[in-house]
C-alpha cells in the first residue's frame, strides 16, 4: 500500500477548508491516496509520500497555526515534496486588469514567507470568500460588517473550483516558472542578436550573416531609401526582442503584452506567405523560421498565458 499525500489546512471560517477538500478530490481523481487534514491534526508527516499545506490570509498574512505547522514539521517537510496554497479575498475582489495585477502581487507577497521555509514544488493562489455571519471572533464580526455595510468589501464566494481542481493549481511551478524565464531570455538575446545584424548590416549583406553581398546595386540611392527602411526594421526587431527580455522580469504583469508581441511575430511569419512562390517557401531555412513564427510563438502564447491563470 503507498502512503497518501497529506492535505494541510488551516481556516477561520471554513472557506480554505473547503479548498482543501477540493484540492484532495482532485488529487484522488488522479489516483492518489490523500488525507486532508486540519492543521492542528497532524501530529507527524512523515508517514505522507508528499504534503500540500494551505492557509487562509488574514491581515496580510498566513494564519498563525499553519505557519506553526511549516516551522514544526520543517526539517520532515525538506524530505519530501511539497506544495502550498493560499486563499484570500483580494484576489477575488479584483475586477479590472490594473486590480487584478495589484491583488497578484499581493497575493505573490502573501507567498513569500512560505516559499522562503518551504520552497514549493508547486504554488496555488485562489480567490476566497466572505460571509460576516460566518467569522467566528465577534470583534472581527462587527469590524467586517462595517467594511461591507461602507462597500470597500462585498460578501461573496470568489472560490473558482475548476482553477482550484485543476492540476498544478492556479498557476505553474517554480521550476516551469524558470524554465518558461529560460526560453525568452534565450529569445529575447537571438532577437536582439537578428535585430542588430540587420538593422546594422542592411539588405545587402544582412549584416554578420556571411561576407558576400547578397544584391546588386543598380540604382544607389533608390537603395539607400529602402536598406535606410530595412534598418528601421531591424531596429524594430531588436526593440520587440529587448522588451520580451524585460517582459520575463515579471511574467504575471508582462503577460498580456508579452502574448501580444508573440502575435505580431505570428503574423509577420504569415506575412511570408505573401511571397506566392513555392520554391521559396520550400526552402529548408524559410520552412525552419515559419515553424518558429507560427507554431513556436503559438506555443509561447499558450505557455505564457498558463503563467498567471485565473
Ligand atoms: C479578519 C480578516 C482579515 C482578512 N485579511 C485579508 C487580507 O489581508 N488579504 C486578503 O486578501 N484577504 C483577507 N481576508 C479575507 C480572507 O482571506 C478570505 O475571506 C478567506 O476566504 C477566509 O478563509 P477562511 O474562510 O478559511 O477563514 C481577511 C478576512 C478576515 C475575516
Amino acid at each position: 500500500m503507498t502512503s497518501p499525500v497529506l492535505v494541510a489546512y488551516a481556516s477561520r471560517a471554513g472557506s480554505t477548508a473547503g479548498v482543501a477538500e477540493a484540492v484532495g478530490r482532485s488529487l484522488t481523481a488522479h489516483g492518489l491516496p490523500v488525507e486532508v487534514r486540519h492543521v492542528s491534526e497532524v501530529q507527524d508527516v512523515t508517514q505522507y509520500r508528499a504534503v500540500v499545506v494551505g492557509s487562509a490570509i488574514r491581515i496580510d498574512r498566513w494564519l498563525p497555526e499553519a505557519m506553526d505547522f511549516i516551522q514544526r514539521h520543517r526539517a520532515d517537510l525538506a524530505q519530501r515534496p511539497t506544495a502550498a496554497f493560499l486563499v484570500c479575498m483580494a484576489l477575488g475582489l479584483a475586477s479590472t486588469p490594473q486590480q487584478r495585477v495589484q491583488a497578484e502581487k499581493s497575493a505573490d507577497g502573501y507567498m513569500q514567507p512560505i516559499r522562503d521555509l518551504l520552497h514549493p514544488a508547486s504554488e496555488g493562489m485562489f480567490g476566497g470568500a466572505l460571509k460576516v455571519s460566518a467569522i467566528k471572533e465577534p470583534h472581527w464580526r462587527l469590524a467586517f460588517s462595517v467594511i461591507v455595510g461602507l462597500r470597500v468589501w462585498r460578501e461573496a464566494d470568489y472560490r473558482n473550483w475548476e482553477a482550484i481542481q485543476r492540476p498544478g493549481g492556479a498557476g505553474m511551478s517554480r521550476v516551469e516558472m524558470w524554465a518558461l524565464r529560460g526560453v525568452l531570455i534565450a529569445l529575447a538575446l537571438y532577437g536582439v542578436f537578428l535585430g542588430l545584424d540587420f538593422g546594422w548590416g542592411g539588405i545587402a549583406g544582412l549584416g554578420w550573416q556571411g561576407a558576400t553581398d547578397f544584391l546588386t546595386i543598380t540604382e544607389a540611392a533608390r537603395y539607400g531609401v529602402q536598406d535606410s527602411h530595412f534598418r528601421f526594421l531591424g531596429g524594430v526587431f531588436a526593440a520587440l526582442s529587448v522588451f520580451i527580455g524585460v517582459g520575463t522580469t515579471d511574467l504575471r504583469r508582462y503577460r498580456d503584452s508579452l502574448r501580444l508581441a508573440f502575435a505580431l511575430i505570428f503574423i509577420g511569419g504569415l506575412a511570408r506567405l505573401t511571397v506566392g512562390d513555392a520554391t521559396v517557401l520550400s526552402h529548408p531555412d524559410v520552412v525552419v523560421a515559419l515553424v518558429f513564427e507560427t507554431v513556436v510563438m503559438g506555443a509561447l502564447y499558450v505557455w505564457v498565458g498558463r503563467s498567471a491563470r485565473d
